[in-house]
């Protein structure tokens, strides 16, 4: 671990362009970098936090086809999409480039041809899968197949989701081409290859034994797999006509693979922020006094400990990582989270859901982040977080503080008398906060740095709630300015400690407790702890704000409720129409008597989930129909519904009613029942035929 680095390199993973961000993606990648970049600055230290979106690759080909568009039309729209729910979400990014910039397909392009000339790659006529329908090679996600380690029958042709191995598209048994659904035949083609196996005993070196102390288990244990695995060349180019084309002679109709043009992107994307900025980029990449931290997603290990740093060791001028903190997956709601299935909470419909609590999101995934091994996102938790820890314990604090300085002192800090012991050890435990939460953020430990941070507000909870200003204000005023005085610094230590994790909140608390520090202020301290640099006595506070507010039921069951609608959707989309039943004659039809009625009563039956009571008029008469549709209908909703009804089946008893008839039904897509009805104004009786 690289000691007082004069620089940062934060890198967040480059989300793919083939769909729009989710809380998957925030919880393991996008929220833990932010923190970490925001304490950074906080502490004044010099960051350059980087990303953008990826648009290379077989994802991004397959989407255009799915979707009848342009991979351009593809990439412009998510890239939209993406860059705007990042920026309303407050993800602090110093720059958000793109892989199909310009900046981005020279910095790729000369890498490559660096490592060309170098004599670094094998160049290699294979024999690679070939769909002779599309007239196309098939690598990657174009082909699917079982994994030949884990037996997974959906593995792509370069990873498989359910173990995690890396695979090469011709190690797949019984591969099918996901473009036509054919299986491939072999054919030759050159490709250039980067021998990993030459970097073997480079990576153990490097990992396992340079970083066996500092990196997490779950890291090192992927790495250790795929070192003792043994590695292979792997090749670096594909037969595609969407990427990066290969920078060299006799290479048409031959592009970068994604994942060689991608982790460059970070590269480029630094590149083009210093230009902006009027810096060099090159330290930031290049200088061993630089910690270069990259935050990704445990699907994406390989990439960045084994290949990319192979990419760079090749390459000779630049850094390695100092640290891959990856996160393990979330899930929601029990369930793998999964953009071609719709199972997502996407943060661009969340800030249209929830426009003003971006905090509490980012609280949530953080109080439940996946930092050692896969967690599970509900609806009921979030909720929970928000009302139990946010409103309750954080909200209730600060209401306190602000609201009795402005009653007791019209919200003027007032200036402290004498401390009492319990002064002394409070403001000691107050100061405190800083390096432990300082000590958890620089272990990449961003829940417990969350915790310790809640901490801080229960204390200012509990000073007051034991001291309790309000009932001593009469007989002993002056006590209660310095009791108040204190809770003012624990407010103000709040304002700033919950800047990287909750940086919406730290804005508001700071203008409504009038604290604008100067950086080089906060920074004091955070060193030295003297609480008053900050908010002096005679500092004018303004009034209480709401910094959260309670979330109602209502809203969760909205959001369960989509769900729900999606997992009928998926269900519907898998369903297929039952097979039609044997042939009857005429005369089977013939006998049942079907009639138009009218619904005239409902109610539900008692203990019975499924079934209303119904009064229904067939014309002929008014009769008792138990019908099983209370799930998908309200007895207020259906008095006056045309309904199809079988008036001459035989009457059931049904739970201690006589039902005498039967409603016609139909489900919907979605799963919802829906009525058989006669369309126009058919009077009740009419015989359907
Ligand atoms: O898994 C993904 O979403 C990739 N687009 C991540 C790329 S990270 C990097 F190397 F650019
Ligand atoms: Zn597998």
């Amino acid at each position: 671990m690289l000691q007082n680095p004069k620089r940062y390199t934060i890198t967040a993973a480059l989300p793919y362009t083939n769909g729009p961000i989710h809380i998957g993606h925030l919880a393991g990648v996008y929220v833990p970098s932010d923190i970490y970049s925001r304490y950074l600055r906080l502490l004044g230290k010099d960051v350059a936090f980087i990303c953008g979106s990826d648009e290379h690759g077989v994802a991004i080909s397959m989407k255009a086809k799915k979707e009848g568009i342009t991979p351009q039309e593809v990439i412009d729209k998510y890239d939209g999409i993406i860059r705007k729910s990042f920026l309303d979400f407050g993800i602090s990014f110093d720059n958000y480039s793109r892989t199909s910039s310009q900046i981005h397909h020279d910095t790729a392009s000369e890498f490559f041809r660096k490592l060309y000339n170098d004599g670094k790659f094998i160049e290699e006529v294979t024999e690679q899968l070939y769909d002779a329908k599309a007239n196309q090679f098939l690598a990657d996600r174009f082909v699917v197949g079982t994994c030949p380690k884990c037996g997974n029958e959906e593995a792509y042709g370069d990873q498989c989701e359910r173990c995690g191995s890396t695979l090469n598209a011709t190690d797949l048994i019984n591969p099918k081409s996901t473009i036509t659904g054919d299986t491939p035949v072999l054919k030759s083609t050159k490709h250039w290859f980067l021998p990993l196996d030459q970097y073997d005993a480079f990576l153990k070196e490097w990992i396992l034994k340079d970083h066996a102390k500092d990196w997490k288990t779950n890291v090192l244990g992927q790495v250790k797999s795929w070192l003792d695995d043994g590695l292979k060349p792997r090749a670096v180019t594909r037969d595609l006509d969407w990427g990066i084309p290969v920078p060299v002679e006799g290479a048409v109709g031959k592009v970068l693979y994604v994942w060689f043009d991608a982790p460059i992107g970070y590269i480029s994307s630094t590149k083009e922020w210093a230009k902006r900025e009027g810096k060099d980029w090159e330290p930031y990449w290049k200088s061993a006094d630089t910690k270069l931290v990259h935050f990704i997603g445990k699907d994406n290990i390989v990439f960045h400990c084994v290949i990319f740093p192979a990419m760079l060791k090749a390459e000779g001028s630049y850094i390695l990582p100092d640290n891959v903190p990856a996160n393990e997956f979330l899930n929601l709601e029990g369930n793998k989270l999964s953009t071609s299935k719709n199972w997502a909470v996407w943060l661009h419909e969340y800030l249209e859901d929830f426009p003003d609590k971006q905090d509490v999101l980012r609280y949530a995934l953080t109080s439940n982040a996946p930092e050692t091994k896969d967690n599970d996102f509900t609806w009921k938790d979030f909720q929970a977080r928000n009302n139990n820890e946010l409103v309750a314990v954080f909200g209730n604090f600060i209401n306190r503080v602000v609201v009795l300085t402005n009653k007791y002192y019209d919200g003027l800090v007032p200036e402290p008398e004498a401390f009492s012991e319990v002064d002394v050890q409070t403001l000691s435990e107050m100061h405190a906060y800083p390096a432990v939460i300082s000590s958890s953020v620089e272990r990449y430990r961003f829940r417990e740095a969350l915790v310790e941070l809640m901490n801080l507000a229960r204390l200012g909870n509990k000073y007051l709630a034991d001291e309790e200003p309000w009932k001593l204000i009469k007989e002993n005023p002056e006590r209660v300015k310095t009791q108040m005085y204190i809770a003012l610094q624990i407010a103000t230590a709040l304002a700033i400690l919950s800047e990287p994790f909750l940086p919406f909140t730290s804005a508001k608390l700071k203008k409504m407790l009038n604290v604008h520090p100067s950086p080089e202020a906060v920074i004091d301290w955070l060193e030295v702890s003297k609480a008053e640099q900050i908010l002096a006595p005679g500092t004018k506070i303004g009034v209480a704000e709401l910094l959260f507010a309670k979330i109602e039921d209502e809203e969760i069951q909205r959001q369960i409720d989509k769900l729900e609608a999606t997992k009928t959707a998926n269900k519907a989309e898998n369903k297929k129409a039952e097979p039609q039943k044997d042939l009857i004659q005429f005369e089977d039809f013939a006998k049942m008597d079907l009639r138009t009625g009218t619904i005239i009563e409902a109610e539900k039956m008692p203990k019975a989930n499924k079934l209303l009571v119904l009064k229904v008029d067939t014309g002929i008469d008014i009769r008792t129909i138990v019908s099983g549709i209370a799930e998908s209908f309200s007895p207020e909703g259906i008095i006056g519904q045309k309904v199809t009804v079988l008036v001459n089946l035989a009457p059931r008893n049904l739970r201690g009613v006589e039902s005498q008839g039967m409603i016609l039904m139909a489900a919907n897509a979605a799963g919802k029942l829906v009525f058989v009805n006669p369309d126009a104004e058919v009077p009740n009786g009419e015989t359907i035929n």
